[in-house]
Formats: structure tokens, sequence, C-alpha cells
């Protein structure tokens, strides 16, 4: 299948799509394979998501890739989703620069291990320039620690007198969090059947439209992806006007 065989108009492209990546290991646990083998071939799909990205124009891409609170996992399995980000760096950056992509993270990298992080802090430095499509990984991320630190970081600067209070509004606000400069998701996908944000995004996530799918993540194909943007330009988006 080609672009050109589904109904998406160009003209009505979300600027930001944001995918929390579910189902790996039910995915493998059904192929009797051990729960990483569902990661190893989630890795396959990102790369796929992201051509398909490229193709329809999407700016910013959003992908959950690991949780504050995935850390509950058994260490091994946290070991190899580790040990994959810093493998799928090291594999795709060239790939990555060469399609313009500038990568950034959302979340806390001082409880990644130090040959990951450095990975990815090459990654960041490496395609810092780039301005075709941004890559936002969350890892290590939680929605409520993100607020919680914007608002501590409110008060250090209402303290030092770096911002006046009665200034604080919604456009202020945001700059305290993860995704700054970025626009808010206009889609949320998550595979996997569950109906939840798992601490997601929760302030930016305010208007955006919601996908879930039964799909598992390592089935998540170019072809679910741009079913799921026909879905999305089948929306009608309000924010709370009429029509
Ligand atoms: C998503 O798949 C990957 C991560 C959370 C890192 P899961 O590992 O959550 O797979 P299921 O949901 O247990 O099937
Ligand atoms: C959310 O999936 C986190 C990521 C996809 C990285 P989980 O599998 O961790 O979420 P729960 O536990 O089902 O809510
Ligand atoms: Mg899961």
């Amino acid at each position: 299948m080609d672009l050109k065989d589904y109904n998406i108009d160009m003209k009505k492209i979300p600027k930001h799509v944001a995918i929390i990546m579910d189902g790996n290991g039910r995915w493998a646990k059904k192929r009797l394979m051990p729960r990483t083998a569902g990661h190893k071939v989630g890795v396959e799909r990102v790369r796929d998501i992201i051509k398909a990205v490229d193709k329809l124009n999407i700016k910013y891409l959003t992908l959950y890739a690991f949780s504050t609170e995935n850390w509950k996992r058994p260490s091994d399995e946290v070991g190899v989703l580790m040990q994959l980000l810093a493998n799928y760096l090291k594999k795709e950056i060239d790939e990555l620069d060469r399609k313009n992509v500038r990568i950034r993270v959302l979340g806390e990298l001082d409880r990644i291990p130090k040959k990951v992080r450095e990975e990815i802090e090459k990654a960041i430095i490496r395609t810092k320039d780039n301005d075709n499509i941004v890559l936002n990984i969350a890892l290590n991320y939680g929605s409520r620690l993100e607020i919680i630190r914007a608002v501590k970081n409110i008060v250090e600067d209402c303290s030092n007198e770096k911002l006046d209070i009665e200034r604080l509004d919604e456009e202020k606000f945001k700059e305290y969090l993860y995704t700054e400069d970025q626009p808010d998701p206009d889609l949320m996908i998550r595979t996997s059947g569950e109906q939840r944000l798992s601490n997601f995004l929760l302030y930016q996530l305010a208007y955006s439209e919601f996908i879930f799918t039964e799909t598992a993540w390592p089935d998540f194909t170019e072809d679910e992806f741009f079913k799921a943007i026909e879905l999305y330009q089948n929306r009608n988006r309000r924010f709370g006007d009429i029509k």
C-alpha cells in the first residue's frame, strides 16, 4: 500500500502525534516467546513509524519508551529495554540525522544507566540543529513528576525574582514542561487495547484526539498508522466552541 491509497488530506495533517507503544510483552507471550522478544520487534516498528511520519510531514512525534513506573519491572527486562534503546540509537543515528530528525528526551536521564545515557546525549547533541522532525523519546517519564518539577522550578524562579507570579499563565506554565516550546499533541494513539494514559502527558493531552487500537505495538505497521491518521481526520475538534 502506498500513501495515495489512503484517504489522507495532506492539508489536515496533525502537527504532533504521541504514541503509547504498548503490548510488546503480551505479543511475545502469545507466541510463547519471552517478553523481551516483543520489545525487540517493537524497535522495528519505531523505524517504520518514523518513515511514515516523514512521508506525512508530521513535525513532532512523541514515543513513550519507559515510564517512571516501569522501574517496578524485573531488572532483566529493564536492562534489555535500556540496551535496546542504546542499540537503536547507535544503529539508527546516521539515518535519523540524514532525515533531519532532532532527538529530544522527555524525562529524567539521571537514573538511566551511564552507557545508555551517553548514547542518548551524543544523539541529542548531534541532532540539535535538525529541523524536519522532532522525535521526543519519553524516557523515565512520568507526567505527575513533570508537573511537580514545573511547580518547583516556578517557585524557585519566583523567589529569585526571575518570574512574577502575576505573569504566570498557560503560555508561561508550558515553558516549564519538558515539551517547553512544542505544540500539544493533536493525536494520541495507544496500542494493544488498554484505554488509559498511564501517566503520559496529562497536561499536554487536554484537547488531543485519542485513538485506542487493539493492535499490539509489534504489529503496528505503517498501514495501521495511516489508518489512524484517516480516523483522526474524521474527528470534529471543537475546543469548546460549537459546530
Ligand atoms: C510496552 O509493552 C513497552 C514498555 C512499556 C516499555 P509492554 O512491555 O508494556 O507490554 P505488555 O503491555 O505487558 O503486553
Ligand atoms: C505505558 O505502558 C508505558 C509505556 C508504554 C512506556 P505500561 O504497560 O507500563 O502501562 P500500564 O502498566 O499497563 O498502565
Ligand atoms: Mg504494557
